[in-house]
């Protein structure tokens, strides 16, 4: 016998495209409807294509976010002698903050559950850079995650699929039908897996410019109103930074490099826009977490959270003293002129690095560990001619013409450099 539906999908269709609004049992049915197969690829396609055009209400994303969240499982820190706190960045160029940042908060007794994906495209994924560490490994049984939050403190590794599925499906659709830069569709994706995910408290970093998944600020700004309402109305304490993607972070992009980079912050070094926004983020996240006046600062400089992260890496089989890997081929690109760096463009930085073998451009494409590009030179620095201002990295020397080609026109020198705005733009919610 077969089951009745209670609606056409059609009609919802239709409704959306037609500036109406979807009530929470038709987004309920359409969300689990879709998962289970009954409603098409193509009529989701068609939906979400309404949604990209149209938009969507408040409660029409909640609801949207809840029924994804419903597909699938979630994870219960209840049983954690430490509160949870975690972090989500809508990614970019050089954007390797989690990697100290996690082992700092968790240095202050806080939990970190940091349910990590890989990269596609030019923003460089979490665990393709972890995984440059000899040995480490990014999955984990639920049994030995929750010892080592408990133990550590601080875990980075593959988020399973069991979490919002209906996502999963959604989000390959939206991929291949010009659907993803929306806003109601990114806040439900996004927020449906950290719901899922029981932390208590989230800290967003929602990025703009070149190198971000939206450029336009205001578009970013309204994202993170969207995420941070969406996570308060669930229960979970949110916060957002919109912060400036227009340049690569620090000095460094490419997996190996990045980690790299990564030691050299928790060693109390390293470039100081990474600093700035990985103490940013940390002061967010502990005054989450109930400890607002936490010296963060201090842990850096005094190795408490370089521990933390030794012990991460080791819990999860990775050697934290084993050399990286270094890329057996490089390519110096230096400077035409006296003068001062005037713009280096986020994006095209990012898509050399992806080309240098950084990146996949498929699921099931492998990453150079060693590939990327090493910055020697950031907007604002001066620079005489002949001097070193990137060096390329790559296993493949076939690979240096078409990263090059991509760089093309995307840094400057000139006698004085525009001024820039701050890193960190923007606090929202709290
Ligand atoms: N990341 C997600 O998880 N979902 C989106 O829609 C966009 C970025």
């Amino acid at each position: 016998m077969s089951s009745i539906e209670p609606f056409d999908v059609v009609d919802l269709i239709r409704a959306k495209r037609d500036h109406g609004t979807l009530d929470t049992a038709q987004i309920n049915w359409l969300v689990d409807a879709y998962t289970r197969g009954y409603v098409a690829d193509e009529q989701m396609a068609a939906m979400t294509m309404a949604i990209f055009l149209n938009g969507m209400e408040r409660q029409e994303i909640r609801d949207l976010t809840l029924a994804m969240i419903a597909s699938g499982e979630t994870l219960d820190f209840g049983g954690l002698s430490k509160r949870t706190t975690d972090k989500h960045s809508t990614g970019g160029v050089g954007d390797k903050i989690t990697l100290p940042l996690a082992p700092l908060v968790a240095s202050f007794g806080v939990a970190v559950p940091q349910l990590s994906g890989r990269g596609l495209g030019h923003t460089g994924g979490t665990l393709d850079k972890l995984e440059s560490i000899p040995g480490w490994r990014a999955s984990l049984s639920n049994e030995e995650f929750l010892s080592q939050l408990e133990e550590v403190g601080a875990v980075i590794c593959a988020a399973g699929s069991g979490l919002a599925p209906a996502d999963g499906k959604l989000y390959a659709l939206r991929d291949i039908t010009g659907t993803v830069e929306a806003i109601p569709l990114i806040a439900s994706s996004i927020m449906s897996k950290k719901i899922a995910e029981g932390t208590s408290a989230l800290v967003l970093d929602v990025k703009f410019g070149s190198g971000a998944f939206l450029r336009d600020i205001a578009q970013s700004r309204k994202l993170a109103e969207t995420m941070v309402a969406l996570g308060e109305d669930a229960g979970v304490a949110t916060r957002a930074l919109l912060t400036d993607m227009n340049v690569p972070l620090g000095l460094t992009i490419g997996n190996a490099l990045e980690v790299r980079e990564s030691v050299e912050v928790l060693a109390g070094g390293g470039p100081a826009d990474v600093i700035e926004l990985t103490l940013g983020l940390a002061r967010e996240m502990l005054a989450l977490a109930g400890q607002p006046d936490a010296d963060v600062e201090a842990a850096l400089a005094d190795g408490r959270a370089m521990d933390t992260w030794r012990r991460m890496i080791a819990a999860q089989g990775g050697d934290p003293s084993a050399a990286l890997p270094v890329a057996k081929e490089n390519h110096v690109v230096t400077a035409d002129r006296d003068g001062v760096l005037a713009t280096q463009d986020a994006l095209p930085f990012g898509v050399a690095a992806w080309r240098l073998g950084a990146g996949r451009a498929r699921k099931q494409d492998s990453v150079q560990a060693a590939a990327g590009i090493e910055l020697h030179a950031k907007p604002g620095d001066r620079v005489t001619r002949g001097q070193a201002l990137f060096t390329l990295h790559t296993d493949e020397p076939a690979r240096f013409d078409r990263a090059l080609d991509a760089l093309g026109g995307s840094w400057s020198i000139a006698d004085t450099a525009p001024a820039r705005g701050p890193l960190i733009v923007e606090r929202i919610g709290g």
